[in-house]
């Protein structure tokens, strides 16, 4: 076997990074704040259901979490012994989902005499702008995912306040529904976007929903494109096959409005240093374009991560417990994961 090019020194904190909680199986070695390895097994058994779907998800996760760890260890030429604590998403996530990855971190901290560190999915996201990146803090972050929408008001890697977050569908769910809706496949949102690109943003008006404060809603969005469509096809049975890309583009304009209405609101009122950009949907090209405009012109600078960091994975759970790590905040063995924020 040939050495790694990057071999660990002897007393290097070098964590394992475990992520289960929905449909993507990942694991990732860290050694001092550097990323050595990143691997991700993700399902698609879920495709032909439109949708996650639960018990398959952590069936799916049995097979692959073995071999995702063991790549992930293969890749940054380490073995067991070399690792200082092992991190595991803790929650909010699917139960089942989370158990696998939970209980695998547990019999390999146990096997290893390893400390165990829970981390919260969602302060995980937050970590994954941290990698690589001197921030600059305070810092605001929209988290946009398939699970999440919020507002993140980041004072530090392990101080953090939600100050917004969906009332009801997060802005993912809003792309994925609206994809079923039109036969597009999933998930769906990378479809609307590359249709998008063909259509005219400013052809079809979809409405806002009204929040309090600095809230989110994205089920009314959904409801209006689903009567719309009907409207439209009882008029002309081929309108969806001839105007797809401008429904597309206008249904993805109102989403991106409706998330930077929020941000911007966020920003007078807080005043951060900078912005963070997080989560699955931020591989969204008009959301990208929007939001680096924003932090022009409020003069802050823009944190958005590799697409790797941004979906769920193991990275940043790995960097998340690394702080942890190195402050010696430990979890106990007989911690059990959550499925909701409110534990
Ligand atoms: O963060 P993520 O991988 O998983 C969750 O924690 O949910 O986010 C997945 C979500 C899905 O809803 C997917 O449709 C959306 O991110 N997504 C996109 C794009 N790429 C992924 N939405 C809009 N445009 C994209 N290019
Ligand atoms: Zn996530």
């Amino acid at each position: 076997m040939t050495a790694p090019l990057n071999p660990p020194k002897p007393n290097a904190s070098i964590i394992l990074g475990i992520e289960s909680s929905c449909d993507d199986t990942a694991a990732a070695i860290l050694c001092d704040g550097k990323i050595l390895a990143n691997i991700a097994a993700s399902q698609t058994v879920h495709e032909q259901y439109g949708g996650v779907v639960p018990e398959l998800a952590s069936r799916a996760h049995q097979s692959n979490i073995i071999p995702v760890i063991d790549q992930a260890l293969k890749q940054a030429g380490i073995s067991h012994n070399d690792l200082s604590a092992i991190a595991v998403t803790q929650g909010p996530g699917l139960m089942g989902s989370l158990l696998v990855g939970n209980n695998v971190a547990k019999g390999l901290c146990i096997a290893n005499n390893l400390p165990l560190i829970g981390v919260d999915h969602l302060q995980a996201h937050v970590a994954a702008l941290f990698i690589d990146n001197e921030v600059d803090l305070p810092m605001l972050c929209l988290l946009v995912s398939g699970g999440h929408t919020q507002l993140i008001w980041v004072e530090s890697i392990d101080r953090m306040e939600i100050i917004g977050s969906t009332q009801d569908d997060a802005a993912g769910e809003a792309f994925d529904k609206a994809a079923k809706l039109m036969g597009l496949g999933y998930p769906g949102g990378p479809m609307v976007d590359q249709l998008a690109k063909d259509g005219d943003p400013k052809k079809y008006a979809f409405p806002d929903s009204q929040t309090e404060e600095l809230h989110f809603s994205f089920s009314g969005i959904k409801t209006s494109l689903l009567y719309f469509l009907r409207d439209r096809q009882k008029e002309d049975a081929d309108f969806l096959a001839k105007e797809i890309s401008h429904v597309c583009a206008s249904y993805q304009q109102q989403i991106v409005a409706s998330l930077m209405k929020r941000l911007d609101k966020a920003i007078l009122q807080r005043r951060p240093a900078s912005l963070g950009l997080s989560g699955g949907v931020s591989a969204n090209s008009a959301l990208r374009e929007a939001f680096q405009a924003m932090a022009d012109k409020r003069n802050l600078l823009a944190y958005i991560p590799a697409f790797a960091y941004c979906t769920d994975n193991a990275a940043m759970v790995a960097m998340a417990g690394y702080h942890r790590y190195l402050r010696g905040e430990f979890t106990p063995l007989d911690a059990t994961p959550f499925a909701r924020s409110n534990h």
